[in-house]
């Protein structure tokens, strides 16, 4: 069975000492909460706190993940960071083709493809993310869009590596936006990407991948969204600032009757 999962994308996001603060209160509220057996909660801060939050959660029980890699091994490529390097820091998670990367620093499938390769070559599971911007969802492209992605990111993967990914579909419009996709358009396209890993993988491998919602999930939508059957949880943006907004949403996921 799939595994459900609430990532925390804190992007650039927090100094030293309040990342620091978040993580001990995420802590706390986490030894309350009760850990589901196949549920895993990830905490993604930014690069520089990547060792604080790592040491840290060998106490608690959520993993660390970090927001990009390079596509690189190693070398001569000032201010880059490698997936060997996150490995040898025992990350087990790293977010890949996020929107913002694909916007501001012109990410193309075929770069995010080779990311994904250096992390599953370094052991490490990639986040893939995918989503449509507004003018292609109003002019009814958000499936031509996510399929481009999906397979032009994914599919030189094998049976074996596919199962080690994890895919986030996030609507361009709706991140930090507060515009929320319904539960129906979520379902609908979290089904159409499930039916697209059935083509090219197969039923079986389909259903053990998991796929995470992204944009505007909050403590007030995380059910209705986790309730689906195609969603298996969330990366969230803003509520993974606030330790007791995110814990609402790990609790969404725990509580999700599946
Ligand atoms: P928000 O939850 O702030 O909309 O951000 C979603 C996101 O981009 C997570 O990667």
């Amino acid at each position: 069975m799939r595994k459900k999962i609430v990532a925390g994308n804190w992007k650039m996001n927090k100094t030293f000492e309040e990342a620091n603060e978040l993580i001990d209160d995420l802590v706390e509220a986490l030894e309350e909460t009760t850990p589901k057996r196949d549920n895993i909660v990830i905490v993604c801060p930014p690069f520089p706190y990547l060792e604080m939050a790592s040491d840290i959660a060998s106490d608690s029980y959520y993993s660390v993940g970090a927001q990009d890699v390079s596509a690189e091994e190693s070398g001569a490529f000032t201010g880059e960071v490698s997936a060997a390097m996150l490995q040898s820091m025992d990350i087990e998670y790293c977010i890949v083709g996020h929107s913002e990367r694909r916007a501001y620093h012109g990410e193309s499938d075929s770069l995010i493809a080779r990311k994904v390769n250096q992390l599953l070559a370094n052991k490490i599971q990639p986040i893939v993310c995918c989503g449509e911007v507004l003018e292609e969802r109003e002019a009814n492209r958000q499936f031509d869009v996510v399929r481009r992605q999906i397979t032009d990111g994914l599919f030189h993967l094998s049976d074996q590596q596919i199962l080690n990914v994890v895919i986030a579909y996030e609507p361009v419009w709706a991140i930090g936006t507060g515009k929320t996709a319904s539960p129906e358009q979520a379902q609908e396209m979290h089904a159409f990407i499930r039916s697209l890993l059935a083509e090219k993988y197969g039923k079986p491998i389909a259903n053990e991948i998991s796929i995470l919602y992204g944009g505007s999930c909050k403590p007030s939508n995380a059910k209705e969204l986790f309730a689906n059957p195609d969603v298996d949880g969330g990366l969230i943006g803003g509520a993974s600032l606030k330790a007791s907004d995110f814990i609402q949403i790990v609790a969404a996921m725990n509580d999700a009757r599946k």
